[in-house]
Protein backbone atom coordinates (compact mmCIF):
# COMPACT_ATOMS: atom_id res chain seq x y z
CA UNK A 1 0.00 0.00 0.00
CA UNK A 2 1.69 3.69 -0.74
CA UNK A 3 1.26 6.37 1.71
CA UNK A 4 1.31 10.33 1.06
CA UNK A 5 2.88 10.40 3.94
CA UNK A 6 6.57 9.41 2.84
CA UNK A 7 8.79 11.83 1.49
CA UNK A 8 10.35 10.53 -2.40
CA UNK A 9 14.05 9.43 -2.16
CA UNK A 10 17.15 11.98 -3.54
CA UNK A 11 20.36 12.46 -3.73
CA UNK A 12 20.66 9.61 -6.70
CA UNK A 13 23.71 11.72 -8.22
CA UNK A 14 25.59 9.80 -5.09
CA UNK A 15 27.14 6.78 -4.73
CA UNK A 16 26.60 4.21 -1.45
CA UNK A 17 29.98 3.34 -0.04
CA UNK A 18 30.97 2.57 3.34
CA UNK A 19 27.15 3.73 4.67
CA UNK A 20 28.07 6.72 3.18
CA UNK A 21 26.13 8.89 0.31
CA UNK A 22 29.43 10.12 -1.57
CA UNK A 23 30.74 11.69 -5.01
CA UNK A 24 31.92 9.48 -7.42
CA UNK A 25 35.54 10.86 -7.89
CA UNK A 26 36.17 9.83 -12.00
CA UNK A 27 36.08 12.01 -13.75
CA UNK A 28 33.49 10.25 -16.36
CA UNK A 29 29.72 10.61 -16.03
CA UNK A 30 26.85 8.66 -16.27
CA UNK A 31 23.87 10.66 -17.72
CA UNK A 32 20.74 8.64 -16.53
CA UNK A 33 17.96 9.15 -19.38
CA UNK A 34 14.45 8.36 -19.82
CA UNK A 35 14.40 5.97 -22.76
CA UNK A 36 10.85 7.06 -24.02
CA UNK A 37 11.55 11.10 -23.88
CA UNK A 38 14.80 11.32 -23.47
CA UNK A 39 15.13 13.25 -20.26
CA UNK A 40 17.83 13.29 -18.06
CA UNK A 41 16.93 11.83 -14.80
CA UNK A 42 20.00 12.40 -12.96
CA UNK A 43 24.06 12.43 -13.65
CA UNK A 44 26.24 10.42 -11.95
CA UNK A 45 30.15 11.22 -11.28
CA UNK A 46 31.18 7.71 -11.31
CA UNK A 47 33.28 5.50 -9.00
CA UNK A 48 37.21 4.87 -8.72
CA UNK A 49 38.89 1.77 -8.17
CA UNK A 50 39.86 3.55 -5.10
CA UNK A 51 36.18 3.68 -3.85
CA UNK A 52 35.78 0.29 -5.20
CA UNK A 53 38.92 -0.57 -2.75
CA UNK A 54 37.24 1.21 0.01
CA UNK A 55 33.42 -0.27 -0.68
CA UNK A 56 34.93 -3.86 -0.20
CA UNK A 57 37.53 -2.44 2.65
CA UNK A 58 34.14 -1.74 4.35
CA UNK A 59 32.07 -4.76 3.27
CA UNK A 60 34.52 -7.17 4.50
CA UNK A 61 34.52 -5.09 7.85
CA UNK A 62 30.81 -4.81 8.30
CA UNK A 63 30.02 -8.83 7.52
CA UNK A 64 32.09 -10.47 10.68
CA UNK A 65 29.15 -8.84 12.63
CA UNK A 66 26.56 -9.24 10.59
CA UNK A 67 27.46 -12.73 10.76
CA UNK A 68 27.61 -13.19 14.68
CA UNK A 69 23.28 -11.42 14.53
CA UNK A 70 21.14 -13.51 15.34
CA UNK A 71 18.61 -15.09 12.57
CA UNK A 72 15.73 -12.93 14.45
CA UNK A 73 17.87 -9.71 14.05
CA UNK A 74 18.36 -10.02 9.81
CA UNK A 75 14.92 -11.40 9.30
CA UNK A 76 13.67 -8.30 11.10
CA UNK A 77 15.61 -6.04 8.82
CA UNK A 78 14.40 -7.43 5.41
CA UNK A 79 10.73 -7.87 6.75
CA UNK A 80 11.13 -4.12 7.33
CA UNK A 81 12.51 -3.73 3.75
CA UNK A 82 9.12 -5.35 2.45
CA UNK A 83 6.90 -2.67 4.55
CA UNK A 84 9.25 0.02 2.84
CA UNK A 85 8.89 -1.58 -0.42
CA UNK A 86 5.00 -1.54 0.40
CA UNK A 87 4.60 2.01 1.56
CA UNK A 88 7.23 3.77 -1.47
CA UNK A 89 5.50 1.44 -4.43
CA UNK A 90 4.05 3.88 -6.30
CA UNK A 91 7.67 6.36 -5.90
CA UNK A 92 9.38 2.69 -6.94
CA UNK A 93 6.83 1.65 -10.24
CA UNK A 94 7.05 5.56 -11.03
CA UNK A 95 11.55 5.26 -11.20
CA UNK A 96 10.99 2.14 -13.01
CA UNK A 97 8.85 3.73 -15.76
CA UNK A 98 11.45 6.21 -16.32
CA UNK A 99 14.40 4.64 -15.72
CA UNK A 100 13.95 1.32 -17.53
CA UNK A 101 10.89 2.06 -19.82
CA UNK A 102 8.77 -0.35 -17.97
CA UNK A 103 5.77 0.00 -19.07
CA UNK A 104 3.00 0.49 -16.04
CA UNK A 105 2.49 -3.19 -16.16
CA UNK A 106 5.54 -4.16 -16.32
CA UNK A 107 6.36 -2.52 -13.93
CA UNK A 108 3.94 -4.05 -11.49
CA UNK A 109 4.96 -7.36 -12.02
CA UNK A 110 8.60 -6.59 -11.46
CA UNK A 111 7.01 -5.15 -7.95
CA UNK A 112 5.92 -7.75 -7.21
CA UNK A 113 8.38 -10.19 -7.65
CA UNK A 114 10.99 -8.24 -5.73
CA UNK A 115 8.51 -7.98 -3.22
CA UNK A 116 8.24 -11.94 -3.49
CA UNK A 117 11.88 -12.70 -3.24
CA UNK A 118 12.66 -10.07 -0.29
CA UNK A 119 10.11 -12.07 1.71
CA UNK A 120 11.15 -15.26 0.82
CA UNK A 121 14.59 -13.88 2.01
CA UNK A 122 13.48 -12.96 5.39
CA UNK A 123 12.55 -16.60 5.86
CA UNK A 124 16.11 -17.46 4.92
CA UNK A 125 17.78 -16.74 8.70
CA UNK A 126 16.08 -19.35 10.15
CA UNK A 127 15.93 -21.99 7.41
CA UNK A 128 19.92 -22.32 6.86
CA UNK A 129 21.33 -25.50 9.09
CA UNK A 130 23.83 -27.83 9.06
CA UNK A 131 23.88 -31.84 9.22
CA UNK A 132 25.20 -34.47 11.14
CA UNK A 133 26.66 -37.29 8.80
CA UNK A 134 27.43 -40.88 9.69
CA UNK A 135 30.94 -41.58 9.76
CA UNK A 136 33.12 -45.12 9.14
CA UNK A 137 35.84 -44.36 11.17
CA UNK A 138 35.29 -45.65 14.83
CA UNK A 139 34.61 -42.61 17.09
CA UNK A 140 34.87 -40.05 14.87
CA UNK A 141 31.21 -37.67 14.33
CA UNK A 142 30.89 -35.45 10.97
CA UNK A 143 29.66 -31.94 11.43
CA UNK A 144 28.38 -30.22 8.02
CA UNK A 145 28.42 -26.23 8.48
CA UNK A 146 27.06 -23.99 5.97
CA UNK A 147 27.97 -20.56 6.81
CA UNK A 148 27.99 -16.80 5.03
CA UNK A 149 30.26 -16.95 2.07
CA UNK A 150 31.81 -13.43 3.19
CA UNK A 151 31.87 -10.68 0.58
CA UNK A 152 29.53 -11.35 -2.43
CA UNK A 153 29.84 -9.27 -6.02
CA UNK A 154 27.15 -8.72 -7.64
CA UNK A 155 26.55 -7.30 -11.64
CA UNK A 156 23.27 -7.04 -12.66
CA UNK A 157 21.57 -6.28 -15.62
CA UNK A 158 19.21 -2.87 -16.82
CA UNK A 159 16.21 -5.42 -17.99
CA UNK A 160 14.13 -6.47 -14.65
CA UNK A 161 16.70 -4.06 -12.98
CA UNK A 162 14.93 -3.94 -9.41
CA UNK A 163 13.81 -7.23 -9.25
CA UNK A 164 17.30 -9.05 -10.55
CA UNK A 165 19.44 -7.25 -8.09
CA UNK A 166 17.12 -7.75 -5.45
CA UNK A 167 17.36 -11.56 -5.88
CA UNK A 168 21.19 -11.64 -5.60
CA UNK A 169 21.31 -8.66 -2.74
CA UNK A 170 18.19 -9.98 -0.28
CA UNK A 171 19.53 -13.66 0.02
CA UNK A 172 22.75 -12.81 0.53
CA UNK A 173 22.38 -10.26 3.44
CA UNK A 174 19.76 -12.49 4.94
CA UNK A 175 22.75 -15.49 5.03
CA UNK A 176 25.12 -12.93 7.08
CA UNK A 177 27.04 -11.58 3.97
CA UNK A 178 28.10 -8.15 2.57
CA UNK A 179 27.45 -7.15 -0.55
CA UNK A 180 29.23 -4.73 -2.92
CA UNK A 181 27.12 -3.89 -6.22
CA UNK A 182 27.63 -2.94 -9.93
CA UNK A 183 24.16 -2.12 -11.51
CA UNK A 184 23.75 -1.54 -15.15
CA UNK A 185 24.87 1.91 -16.41
CA UNK A 186 21.24 2.20 -18.03
CA UNK A 187 19.59 1.73 -14.62
CA UNK A 188 21.45 2.53 -11.60
CA UNK A 189 18.81 3.78 -9.72
CA UNK A 190 16.56 0.97 -9.88
CA UNK A 191 19.12 -1.31 -10.22
CA UNK A 192 21.34 0.05 -7.04
CA UNK A 193 21.27 3.24 -5.30
CA UNK A 194 16.79 2.72 -4.94
CA UNK A 195 17.55 -0.27 -3.27
CA UNK A 196 20.17 0.94 -0.91
CA UNK A 197 17.98 3.98 0.08
CA UNK A 198 15.96 1.34 1.13
CA UNK A 199 17.94 -1.26 3.11
CA UNK A 200 18.89 2.13 4.77
CA UNK A 201 16.31 3.21 6.03
CA UNK A 202 15.37 -0.42 7.29
CA UNK A 203 18.00 0.08 9.72
CA UNK A 204 20.85 -2.36 7.56
CA UNK A 205 24.61 -2.15 9.36
CA UNK A 206 26.60 0.41 7.46
CA UNK A 207 28.95 -1.20 5.04
CA UNK A 208 26.99 -4.23 4.27
CA UNK A 209 25.57 -3.10 1.41
CA UNK A 210 27.48 -0.73 -1.14
CA UNK A 211 26.06 0.76 -5.08
CA UNK A 212 29.13 1.22 -6.96
CA UNK A 213 28.39 2.96 -9.88
CA UNK A 214 30.41 2.80 -12.92
CA UNK A 215 30.82 1.62 -16.55
CA UNK A 216 31.37 -2.14 -16.91
CA UNK A 217 33.83 -1.78 -19.05
CA UNK A 218 35.89 0.28 -16.29
CA UNK A 219 35.63 -1.44 -13.49
CA UNK A 220 34.13 -4.52 -14.43
CA UNK A 221 37.62 -6.73 -14.23
CA UNK A 222 38.72 -5.16 -10.87
CA UNK A 223 35.25 -5.89 -9.23
CA UNK A 224 35.57 -9.66 -10.00
CA UNK A 225 39.00 -10.16 -9.83
CA UNK A 226 39.15 -8.22 -6.23
CA UNK A 227 40.48 -10.52 -3.49
CA UNK A 228 37.54 -9.81 -0.86
CA UNK A 229 34.49 -11.46 -3.20
CA UNK A 230 34.36 -15.12 -2.45
CA UNK A 231 31.51 -15.23 -4.75
CA UNK A 232 30.36 -12.93 -7.86
CA UNK A 233 26.67 -12.89 -8.99
CA UNK A 234 26.65 -11.97 -12.26
CA UNK A 235 23.06 -12.02 -14.28
CA UNK A 236 23.50 -10.11 -18.12
CA UNK A 237 24.64 -11.33 -21.42
CA UNK A 238 26.47 -14.67 -22.21
CA UNK A 239 29.46 -12.53 -23.69
CA UNK A 240 29.71 -11.10 -20.64
CA UNK A 241 29.44 -14.11 -18.66
CA UNK A 242 31.87 -16.01 -20.05
CA UNK A 243 34.61 -13.42 -19.80
CA UNK A 244 33.74 -12.72 -16.00
CA UNK A 245 33.60 -16.58 -15.94
CA UNK A 246 37.44 -17.03 -16.89
CA UNK A 247 38.61 -14.20 -14.96
CA UNK A 248 36.93 -15.35 -11.81
CA UNK A 249 39.10 -18.53 -11.79
CA UNK A 250 41.87 -17.67 -14.40
CA UNK A 251 43.40 -14.45 -11.95
CA UNK A 252 45.19 -14.43 -8.74
CA UNK A 253 42.49 -15.42 -6.54
CA UNK A 254 39.61 -18.18 -7.19
CA UNK A 255 35.91 -17.51 -6.69
CA UNK A 256 33.16 -19.06 -7.26
CA UNK A 257 30.69 -17.55 -9.74
CA UNK A 258 26.76 -17.55 -10.06
CA UNK A 259 26.19 -16.76 -14.09
CA UNK A 260 22.29 -15.93 -15.28
CA UNK A 261 22.96 -15.15 -18.85
CA UNK A 262 21.05 -15.30 -21.84
CA UNK A 263 18.16 -17.16 -23.10
CA UNK A 264 16.56 -18.58 -26.21
CA UNK A 265 12.36 -19.68 -25.06
CA UNK A 266 11.30 -21.85 -27.44
CA UNK A 267 7.06 -21.99 -27.17
CA UNK A 268 5.33 -24.89 -28.48
CA UNK A 269 2.41 -24.96 -29.63
CA UNK A 270 1.13 -28.75 -30.24
CA UNK A 271 -1.78 -29.28 -32.92
CA UNK A 272 -3.98 -30.53 -30.14
CA UNK A 273 -3.56 -26.96 -28.15
CA UNK A 274 -5.74 -24.48 -26.68
CA UNK A 275 -5.30 -22.24 -29.72
CA UNK A 276 -6.86 -19.26 -29.08
CA UNK A 277 -4.93 -19.09 -25.38
CA UNK A 278 -1.81 -20.22 -26.68
CA UNK A 279 -2.17 -17.11 -29.10
CA UNK A 280 -3.04 -14.56 -25.80
CA UNK A 281 0.36 -16.38 -24.00
CA UNK A 282 2.29 -16.12 -27.12
CA UNK A 283 1.94 -12.20 -27.25
CA UNK A 284 2.25 -11.65 -23.25
CA UNK A 285 5.00 -14.07 -23.56
CA UNK A 286 6.83 -11.95 -26.18
CA UNK A 287 5.93 -8.73 -25.79
CA UNK A 288 5.94 -8.03 -22.02
CA UNK A 289 8.75 -5.51 -21.50
CA UNK A 290 9.18 -5.17 -25.18
CA UNK A 291 10.62 -8.69 -25.22
CA UNK A 292 13.57 -7.59 -23.46
CA UNK A 293 13.75 -10.37 -21.01
CA UNK A 294 16.30 -13.35 -20.70
CA UNK A 295 13.24 -16.07 -20.58
CA UNK A 296 10.93 -14.34 -23.14
CA UNK A 297 9.71 -16.43 -26.04
CA UNK A 298 12.41 -15.64 -29.01
CA UNK A 299 11.24 -18.89 -30.75
CA UNK A 300 6.99 -19.48 -32.07
CA UNK A 301 7.46 -23.10 -32.77
CA UNK A 302 3.50 -24.36 -34.19
CA UNK A 303 2.85 -28.21 -35.44
CA UNK A 304 2.22 -27.97 -39.16
CA UNK A 305 -1.79 -28.63 -38.94
CA UNK A 306 -2.27 -25.74 -36.92
CA UNK A 307 0.14 -22.94 -38.43
CA UNK A 308 -1.77 -21.13 -40.34
CA UNK A 309 -4.74 -20.59 -38.09
CA UNK A 310 -2.08 -19.87 -35.12
CA UNK A 311 -0.62 -17.37 -37.38
CA UNK A 312 -3.89 -15.55 -38.37
CA UNK A 313 -4.63 -15.63 -34.85
CA UNK A 314 -1.74 -14.26 -33.63
CA UNK A 315 -1.98 -11.39 -35.92
CA UNK A 316 -5.30 -10.23 -35.06
CA UNK A 317 -4.12 -9.99 -31.46
CA UNK A 318 -1.29 -8.52 -31.76
CA UNK A 319 -2.25 -5.74 -33.88
CA UNK A 320 -4.69 -4.81 -30.58
CA UNK A 321 -1.46 -4.51 -28.75
CA UNK A 322 -1.18 -0.45 -27.35
CA UNK A 323 2.33 0.56 -28.47
CA UNK A 324 4.35 3.71 -26.96
CA UNK A 325 4.02 5.96 -23.64
CA UNK A 326 4.78 3.14 -20.53
CA UNK A 327 3.74 5.55 -18.29
CA UNK A 328 -0.41 4.77 -19.70
CA UNK A 329 -2.20 1.93 -18.21
CA UNK A 330 -2.76 0.40 -21.31
CA UNK A 331 0.23 0.28 -23.11
CA UNK A 332 1.74 -3.24 -23.57
CA UNK A 333 4.42 -2.23 -25.81
CA UNK A 334 7.00 0.18 -24.79
CA UNK A 335 10.54 1.65 -25.53
CA UNK A 336 13.79 -0.16 -25.97
CA UNK A 337 16.59 0.74 -23.58
CA UNK A 338 18.95 2.33 -25.63
CA UNK A 339 20.16 3.28 -29.16
CA UNK A 340 22.63 0.60 -28.99
CA UNK A 341 19.81 -2.40 -28.55
CA UNK A 342 17.59 -0.18 -31.53
CA UNK A 343 20.54 -0.68 -33.78
CA UNK A 344 20.77 -4.07 -33.30
CA UNK A 345 17.11 -5.09 -33.84
CA UNK A 346 16.67 -3.19 -36.85
CA UNK A 347 19.95 -5.10 -37.99
CA UNK A 348 17.86 -7.92 -37.15
CA UNK A 349 14.58 -7.24 -39.09
CA UNK A 350 16.81 -6.32 -42.27
CA UNK A 351 18.75 -9.91 -42.06
CA UNK A 352 15.28 -11.84 -40.94
CA UNK A 353 14.01 -10.40 -44.67
CA UNK A 354 17.18 -11.11 -46.30
CA UNK A 355 17.10 -14.97 -45.15
CA UNK A 356 13.62 -15.25 -46.46
CA UNK A 357 11.78 -14.91 -43.55
CA UNK A 358 8.19 -13.14 -44.62
CA UNK A 359 7.67 -10.13 -42.66
CA UNK A 360 3.71 -10.03 -41.99
CA UNK A 361 3.47 -7.41 -39.33
CA UNK A 362 6.05 -4.04 -38.80
CA UNK A 363 5.28 -0.84 -38.27
CA UNK A 364 7.62 2.61 -37.99
CA UNK A 365 10.04 3.01 -35.53
CA UNK A 366 9.63 6.64 -33.45
CA UNK A 367 12.92 7.10 -31.51
CA UNK A 368 13.45 4.32 -28.90
CA UNK A 369 10.17 2.97 -29.68
CA UNK A 370 10.02 -0.39 -31.91
CA UNK A 371 6.31 -1.59 -32.60
CA UNK A 372 5.98 -5.46 -33.04
CA UNK A 373 7.54 -7.34 -35.62
CA UNK A 374 6.48 -11.00 -36.94
CA UNK A 375 7.94 -13.14 -39.43
CA UNK A 376 6.56 -16.35 -40.80
CA UNK A 377 8.11 -19.20 -42.67
CA UNK A 378 11.08 -18.81 -40.39
CA UNK A 379 13.39 -21.68 -40.45
CA UNK A 380 16.26 -23.47 -37.17
CA UNK A 381 18.81 -22.13 -38.93
CA UNK A 382 17.90 -18.03 -39.30
CA UNK A 383 19.64 -15.28 -37.12
CA UNK A 384 16.15 -14.68 -35.48
CA UNK A 385 16.19 -18.89 -34.31
CA UNK A 386 19.78 -18.93 -33.52
CA UNK A 387 19.99 -15.96 -31.18
CA UNK A 388 18.68 -13.74 -28.39
CA UNK A 389 16.38 -11.02 -30.09
CA UNK A 390 15.45 -9.21 -26.88
CA UNK A 391 13.21 -7.04 -28.82
CA UNK A 392 9.69 -7.50 -30.09
CA UNK A 393 10.29 -8.92 -33.24
CA UNK A 394 8.85 -12.77 -33.04
CA UNK A 395 10.06 -15.64 -35.56
CA UNK A 396 7.20 -18.13 -36.05
CA UNK A 397 8.55 -21.84 -37.30
CA UNK A 398 6.73 -24.18 -38.53
CA UNK A 399 7.06 -28.56 -36.98
CA UNK A 400 6.45 -31.30 -39.28
CA UNK A 401 5.02 -32.41 -36.12
CA UNK A 402 5.68 -33.28 -32.00
CA UNK A 403 9.20 -34.80 -32.82
CA UNK A 404 9.81 -32.03 -34.67
CA UNK A 405 9.02 -29.72 -32.57
CA UNK A 406 11.26 -31.24 -29.80
CA UNK A 407 13.91 -31.76 -31.88
CA UNK A 408 14.06 -27.49 -33.00
CA UNK A 409 13.14 -26.54 -29.62
CA UNK A 410 16.61 -28.09 -28.09
CA UNK A 411 18.10 -26.93 -31.43
CA UNK A 412 19.79 -23.99 -29.12
CA UNK A 413 22.98 -23.28 -27.17
CA UNK A 414 21.06 -21.98 -24.79
CA UNK A 415 18.90 -23.91 -22.25
CA UNK A 416 16.94 -21.32 -19.56
CA UNK A 417 13.01 -21.61 -19.52
CA UNK A 418 10.72 -23.10 -22.51
CA UNK A 419 7.31 -23.77 -23.08
CA UNK A 420 4.70 -26.29 -24.78
CA UNK A 421 0.69 -26.25 -25.16
CA UNK A 422 -1.52 -28.96 -25.38
CA UNK A 423 -4.71 -30.66 -24.17
CA UNK A 424 -2.71 -33.61 -23.01
CA UNK A 425 -0.93 -33.04 -19.93
CA UNK A 426 0.47 -36.26 -20.25
CA UNK A 427 1.98 -35.62 -23.37
CA UNK A 428 2.84 -31.83 -22.62
CA UNK A 429 4.91 -33.34 -19.53
CA UNK A 430 6.74 -35.94 -21.96
CA UNK A 431 7.27 -32.80 -24.04
CA UNK A 432 8.35 -31.24 -21.06
CA UNK A 433 10.98 -33.45 -19.87
CA UNK A 434 12.43 -34.08 -23.23
CA UNK A 435 13.66 -30.07 -23.18
CA UNK A 436 16.78 -29.52 -22.23
CA UNK A 437 16.49 -26.62 -20.38
CA UNK A 438 16.32 -25.38 -16.59
CA UNK A 439 12.58 -24.30 -16.81
CA UNK A 440 9.58 -25.17 -19.01
CA UNK A 441 6.33 -24.56 -18.71
CA UNK A 442 3.12 -26.44 -20.01
CA UNK A 443 0.04 -24.54 -20.89
CA UNK A 444 1.77 -21.29 -20.19
CA UNK A 445 5.05 -18.83 -20.93
CA UNK A 446 8.34 -19.35 -20.59
CA UNK A 447 8.12 -16.15 -18.09
CA UNK A 448 7.71 -17.08 -14.53
CA UNK A 449 9.78 -16.62 -11.81
CA UNK A 450 8.77 -17.56 -8.02
CA UNK A 451 10.64 -16.98 -5.50
CA UNK A 452 10.43 -20.75 -3.37
CA UNK A 453 11.56 -22.53 -6.97
CA UNK A 454 14.82 -22.82 -9.17
CA UNK A 455 15.48 -20.18 -11.16
CA UNK A 456 18.24 -21.16 -14.10
CA UNK A 457 19.77 -22.18 -16.93
CA UNK A 458 21.79 -24.93 -18.27
CA UNK A 459 24.41 -24.75 -21.23
CA UNK A 460 25.13 -21.20 -22.57
CA UNK A 461 22.46 -19.99 -20.09
CA UNK A 462 24.33 -20.28 -17.21
CA UNK A 463 25.21 -21.47 -13.94
CA UNK A 464 23.58 -21.66 -10.52
CA UNK A 465 20.02 -21.51 -9.93
CA UNK A 466 17.75 -19.01 -7.84
CA UNK A 467 15.48 -18.57 -5.17
CA UNK A 468 14.23 -21.16 -2.43
CA UNK A 469 16.68 -23.10 -0.91
CA UNK A 470 18.60 -23.12 -4.24
CA UNK A 471 20.09 -19.90 -3.77
CA UNK A 472 20.24 -20.62 0.09
CA UNK A 473 22.84 -23.24 -0.60
CA UNK A 474 24.66 -20.67 -3.58
CA UNK A 475 25.16 -18.08 -1.22
CA UNK A 476 26.34 -20.01 1.73
CA UNK A 477 29.99 -22.10 1.80
CA UNK A 478 29.60 -25.28 3.18
CA UNK A 479 32.16 -26.62 5.95
CA UNK A 480 32.91 -29.77 6.53
CA UNK A 481 34.05 -30.53 10.51
CA UNK A 482 34.85 -33.55 12.27
CA UNK A 483 35.53 -34.36 15.68
CA UNK A 484 37.58 -37.77 16.81
CA UNK A 485 36.26 -38.96 20.08
CA UNK A 486 38.85 -41.15 21.00
CA UNK A 487 42.35 -41.73 20.08
CA UNK A 488 42.56 -43.41 16.31
CA UNK A 489 45.12 -46.09 14.78
CA UNK A 490 46.73 -44.91 12.15
CA UNK A 491 49.11 -47.15 10.33
CA UNK A 492 52.63 -45.94 11.06
P1 LIG B 1 25.82 -6.85 -20.38
O1 LIG B 1 26.75 -6.05 -21.18
O2 LIG B 1 26.15 -8.26 -20.10
O3 LIG B 1 25.55 -6.06 -19.01
C1 LIG B 1 25.16 -6.66 -17.79
C2 LIG B 1 25.97 -6.08 -16.64
O4 LIG B 1 27.35 -6.41 -16.82
C3 LIG B 1 25.91 -4.56 -16.57
O5 LIG B 1 25.94 -4.17 -15.21
C4 LIG B 1 27.21 -4.16 -17.25
O6 LIG B 1 27.68 -2.89 -16.90
C5 LIG B 1 28.13 -5.25 -16.74
N1 LIG B 1 29.37 -5.40 -17.51
C6 LIG B 1 29.60 -5.09 -18.81
N2 LIG B 1 30.88 -5.41 -19.13
C7 LIG B 1 31.46 -5.89 -18.01
C8 LIG B 1 32.75 -6.40 -17.69
N3 LIG B 1 33.73 -6.45 -18.60
N4 LIG B 1 33.00 -6.84 -16.44
C9 LIG B 1 32.02 -6.81 -15.51
N5 LIG B 1 30.78 -6.33 -15.74
C10 LIG B 1 30.49 -5.89 -16.98
O7 LIG B 1 24.41 -6.85 -21.03
P2 LIG B 1 23.78 -5.62 -21.80
O8 LIG B 1 24.69 -5.03 -22.83
O9 LIG B 1 23.25 -4.71 -20.77
O10 LIG B 1 22.62 -6.36 -22.56
C11 LIG B 1 22.91 -6.94 -23.81
C12 LIG B 1 22.48 -8.37 -23.84
O11 LIG B 1 22.57 -8.98 -22.55
C13 LIG B 1 21.03 -8.56 -24.22
O12 LIG B 1 20.85 -8.54 -25.60
C14 LIG B 1 20.73 -9.88 -23.60
O13 LIG B 1 21.16 -10.91 -24.44
C15 LIG B 1 21.57 -9.94 -22.39
N6 LIG B 1 20.87 -9.69 -21.14
C16 LIG B 1 20.47 -10.77 -20.43
C17 LIG B 1 19.84 -10.59 -19.23
C18 LIG B 1 19.46 -11.77 -18.42
S1 LIG B 1 18.43 -11.58 -17.22
N7 LIG B 1 19.92 -12.96 -18.65
C19 LIG B 1 19.59 -9.31 -18.76
C20 LIG B 1 20.01 -8.20 -19.51
C21 LIG B 1 20.67 -8.43 -20.70
P3 LIG B 1 27.42 -1.64 -17.85
O14 LIG B 1 25.94 -1.48 -17.92
O15 LIG B 1 28.11 -0.54 -17.13
O16 LIG B 1 28.04 -1.96 -19.18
Amino acid sequence: MSTNTTSAYSDFHLQFIAGEWQTGKDGSTNTNTNPYNGDTLVEIQQATKDQLNEAYDAATQAQEAWAKQTPAERSAVLYKVVNILDQRQEEIVDWLIKESGSTRIKAMVEFGATRAITLEAATFPNRVHGEIRPSNTPGKENFIYREPIGVVAVISPWNFPLHLTQRSIAPALALGNAVVLKPASDTPVTGGLLLAKVFEEAGLPKGLLNVVVGSGSEIGDAIVEHKSPSLVSFTGSTSVGKHIGELANGGEYIKQVALELGGNSPFVVLKDADIEQAVKAAAFGKFLHQGQICIAINRVIVEDEIYDDFVERFLAHVKTLNVGDPNKQDTAVGPIINEKQVKSLKEKIAKAQEEGAKMILSGEIEGQVVPPHIFTEVTREMDLSRNEVFGPLVGIIRAKDEDDALSIANDSMYGLSSAVFTADMQKGLRFARGIRAGMTHINDISVNDESNTPFGGEKNSGIGRFNGEWVLEEFTRTHWISMQNEPREYPF
